[in-house]
């Protein structure tokens, strides 16, 4: 039995588990092909293939190309973000509204941006079965309205189409981010002046900057997470290295956070020097993200900046590569997060990478005290998720994050012990 085979098993199983690809549904409606074009543009399609519980509110071509062409792509992804809302509704449920009228979170409200209500979406049960939609910013007007149904997986995606677009106050007046985004400034403020430091000193803000026109994800470590215990002696590395270590917290692509939890393969970070070296893997569990290097993780902490296409995170910890610091040390304090989720089985665990494979789920367990304390919550997510929690009728109860993880686990360990037997 090859390695490949129980990829290609393993790879069913997270097939199953993702569910639904919005791209191939909406592949089958050439009306909605703008909108399906823009979904994958923006990387919205991956944030939709990795939730579950999710209504997706599509536009003609018309209306989409008329918003496209006078505005940038960081506005039209806010604008469809609006148009992507955290919960179930079907042509039966929008007519069952209780009172006729409610609030629903979208994806736009996980993007940290938004605002009071301006990442919600009003829905009202019109007079004469119409169904309106509107920002659920006070005075706005619901004058986009439900057409028809699309497509529907209940529980799991709905697509129905609107009419015209949702347009929430000041989303479309958001300056497009140039070139010349300041970088350093918006990770100062983030609470990672120590990276800052060392980006700047060493040069590699310029690589940086180079790269953010066509595509960066900036992965900046916390000024904690420089001072955790078991990080090496930066001083110890000679300039090159220390060149590859800050290239390695970066990607040269724009990849959101939804990406990343879609993320199977190891990633290619601007450190990369030949297949396989200096890339990282990505862990999910839930709405966390973690990243292992091989010798340690790190978690995903907080969104500074998601605007295609540049992409600014910090992390919990520094990333080590195995090509620098060698594989896992025995014990390796400070070097691992304190969430559980990030050492629980992780399907990409099981990731192809002969070349560097120090396995990465050989880490050893976090010691729950090694985490840095006071560093910056996260800004995306949780919050919007909670609110959808238990909306729509009872189906949620049994799909939580650890749900799924053990479910994932259960099914490889069959898969496993049947192609190992
Ligand atoms: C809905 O999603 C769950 C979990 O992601 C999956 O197990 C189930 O098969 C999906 N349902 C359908 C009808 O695709
Ligand atoms: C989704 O479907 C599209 C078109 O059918 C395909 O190109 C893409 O690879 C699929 N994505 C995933 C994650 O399976
Ligand atoms: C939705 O908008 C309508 C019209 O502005 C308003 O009457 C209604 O109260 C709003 N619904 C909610 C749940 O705020
Ligand atoms: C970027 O922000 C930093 C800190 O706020 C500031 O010192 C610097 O002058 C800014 N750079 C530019 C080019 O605006
Ligand atoms: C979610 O469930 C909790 C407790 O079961 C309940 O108090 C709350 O009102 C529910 N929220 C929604 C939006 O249904």
């Amino acid at each position: 039995m090859s390695a490949l085979r129980i990829l290609l098993l393993i790879t069913s199983v997270l097939t199953v588990v993702t569910g639904h690809n919005i791209t191939a549904i909406l592949s089958a409606f050439p009306e909605y092909s703008d909108f399906n074009n823009y979904l994958s543009q923006t990387k919205l399609d991956d944030e939709i293939n990795s939730r579950e519980t999710i209504t997706v509110l599509v536009l003609k071509n018309d209306v989409v190309s008329s918003l496209a062409s006078k505005h940038p792509l960081s506005v039209v992804k806010s604008v469809l973000s609006l148009h992507i809302l955290l919960d179930y509704y079907d042509n039966k449920k929008l007519h069952a509204i209780s009172d006729g009228t409610t609030l629903s979170t979208t994806l736009y409200q996980t993007t940290g941006n938004s605002p009071g209500n301006v990442g919600f979406v009003n829905i009202t049960d019109l007079k004469g079965g119409k169904v309106g939609f509107g920002s659920a910013v006070s005075g706005s007007k619901l004058d986009s309205s439900y057409t028809k149904s699309v497509k529907q997986i209940p529980y799991n995606i709905s697509v129905l189409e609107i009419d015209s677009p949702i347009i929430a106050p000041g989303i479309l007046t958001a300056p497009a981010p140039s070139a010349d985004v300041n970088i350093t400034g918006l990770l100062e403020k983030a609470g990672c002046k120590t990276f800052v430091k060392l980006i700047t000193d060493t040069g590699v803000l310029k690589v940086f900057q180079g790269a953010a026109a066509k595509g960066l994800t900036v992965f900046a470590p916390s000024d904690e997470a420089f001072k955790a215990a078991g990080v090496p002696d930066l001083s110890k590395l000679t300039n090159a290295e220390l060149v590859a270590l800050l290239q390695y917290h970066a990607l040269a692509s724009y990849t959101p956070k939804g990406s990343l939890k879609t993320t199977k393969d190891p990633l290619s970070t601007l450190a990369t020097n030949g297949a396989g070296k200096f890339d990282l893997s990505v862990e999910t569990a839930g709405d966390s993200v973690t990243l292992d290097s091989g010798v340690g993780t790190s978690r995903l902490a907080s969104t500074v900046l998601d605007s295609t296409p540049l992409c600014i995170f910090t992390v919990d910890n520094l990333l080590l590569p195995t090509e620098l610091f060698g594989k896992a040390p025995s014990p390796a304090p400070g070097l691992s997060p304190e969430t559980s989720p990030a050492s629980a089985p992780s399907p990409v665990a099981f990731s192809p990478e002969p070349a560097t494979a120090p396995s990465p789920f050989l880490s050893p367990p976090a010691p729950p005290t090694a985490s840095p304390v006071g560093g910056p919550a996260p800004s995306d997510g949780p919050t919007a998720d909670s609110q959808n929690s238990n909306a729509s009728n009872g189906v949620n109860a049994v799909k939580s994050p650890s749900f799924v993880v053990a479910l994932v686990f259960v099914s490889l360990s069959v898969m496993m012990s049947y192609v190992m037997s």
